[in-house]
């Protein structure tokens, strides 16, 4: 769809320099075993629930999906955490995820095995920043990513995630509201560019899409002209606009499931692929580059913070009850007023879609 609104770009707070990670080491195949017997045992005592998101280690989504807690996108994580009878749920993923499951459960416990792993988006975009900026734009509806902090939720109208974004926004323009947009810059404008809407977008992005690389994508292409393309719409424009379907984690598994090529170039962090090969024994998935002639060096397309996540940590958490969140209970309920929102509409749009014959909802073409 061509853009009605050119994009405005307003603020550029987007420094990822507090930023720190822990490479979680591999355990032997002795202990990873008994770490594994270790938290299976201790999810049932302690009647806890898994719920992981699709970047972290292998050995974690086996053990949720074993469990009977979850794999999924952002979204579902939220909504699987809110809709579990487990008085615990153990969140293995990056802090917003965590702080999203508490702020929608007040009465459950919420451990994270890292509570600092975080996200260049949210350290991108502190609350102080968000608030002077909404301030200067009174006239705007505040939609931000789930990728952010409590504090930036609860200031904000609305939170979506890469799956439902671009059906929010176009919901919102329809209705003449001109919005604020933070912290992605490369899914605001991708979301500008699908719906038209006025967006002014804070100028944050993920370190691992930020990385992928059009020109060498093309190459790759052409080595392969029988492949798909799969993108995250975290990734820049240029590699968007190369894509063949365009959406969230469990978007783009759900392409790959149903799209009947034999090949795909996926373009998102690299954690995607057990699911992807799991899913799919017959089908090839190939990283997309993030190296070559158009950059100095190569990424490992690997988020630094979800890599924090390891059985050893998962482990210490369950023993201990150690990694648990808090939330001012004030700031809960502002920030889960515009979580609601977003899984109110996406229930309705849920509802709607299940007639027979309706296509995926939020899943985009370039
Ligand atoms: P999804 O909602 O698509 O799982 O994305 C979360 C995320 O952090 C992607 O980098
Ligand atoms: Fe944040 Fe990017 Fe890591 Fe997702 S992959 S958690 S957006 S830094």
């Amino acid at each position: 769809m061509s853009a009605t609104f050119p994009i405005t770009v307003e603020s550029s707070v987007c420094g990822t320099q507090p930023a720190w990670a822990r490479v979680t080491q591999e355990p032997s195949l002795e202990r990873r075993s008994a770490l594994l017997a270790l938290c299976r045992e201790r999810l049932a005592r302690e009647n806890a629930v898994l719920v992981a998101h699709y970047y972290v280690h292998p050995d974690l989504q086996d053990l949720a999906l074993d469990t009977g807690g979850c794999v999924s996108d952002s979204l579902e994580m939220a909504r699987f955490g809110r809709d579990h009878p487990a008085r615990t749920l153990v969140v293995a993923g990056v802090r917003f995820m965590g702080e999203t499951a508490k702020m929608l459960s007040m009465d459950k416990r919420v451990l994270m095995p890292e509570l600092d792993a975080t996200c260049s988006l949210d350290i991108g975009c502190p609350a102080e920043a968000f608030t002077a900026w909404c301030d200067a734009h009174p006239d705007r509806t505040a939609v931000v990513y789930a990728n952010t902090s409590a504090a930036v939720k609860a200031r904000a109208d609305w939170v979506v995630t890469s799956s439902c974004a671009v059906d929010i926004v176009r919901h919102l323009n329809a209705r003449g509201e001109k919005i604020l947009w933070a912290p992605d810059r490369h899914l605001g404008s991708y979301i500008q560019r699908e719906t038209g809407a006025d967006m002014l977008l804070w100028q944050g992005s993920c370190i691992v899409h930020d990385e992928f690389k059009a020109l060498e994508l093309e190459l790759l292409k052409r080595e392969h002209p029988e492949a798909k393309v799969l993108v995250h719409p975290e990734s820049p424009a240029s590699v968007i606009a190369l894509a063949d379907a365009v959406g969230s984690t469990s978007q783009i598994l759900q392409a790959a499931r149903e799209m009947p090529a034999s090949t795909y170039i996926v373009a998102t962090d690299n954690g995607m692929f057990h699911a992807l090969r799991q899913q799919n024994p017959g089908k090839l998935f190939l990283e997309a580059p993030t190296a070559g002639n158009s950059a100095t060096c190569k990424s490992c397309a690997h988020c630094p913070w979800m890599a924090m996540n390891g059985l050893e940590g998962l482990a210490h958490t369950l023993q201990t009850g150690s990694g648990e969140i808090f939330l001012d209970a004030d700031l809960a309920a502002h920030a889960r007023r515009s979580v609601a929102r977003m899984l109110d509409f996406t229930a309705a749009q849920k509802r709607a879609m299940s007639a027979p014959g309706a296509l995926v909802p939020g899943l985009g073409a370039a």
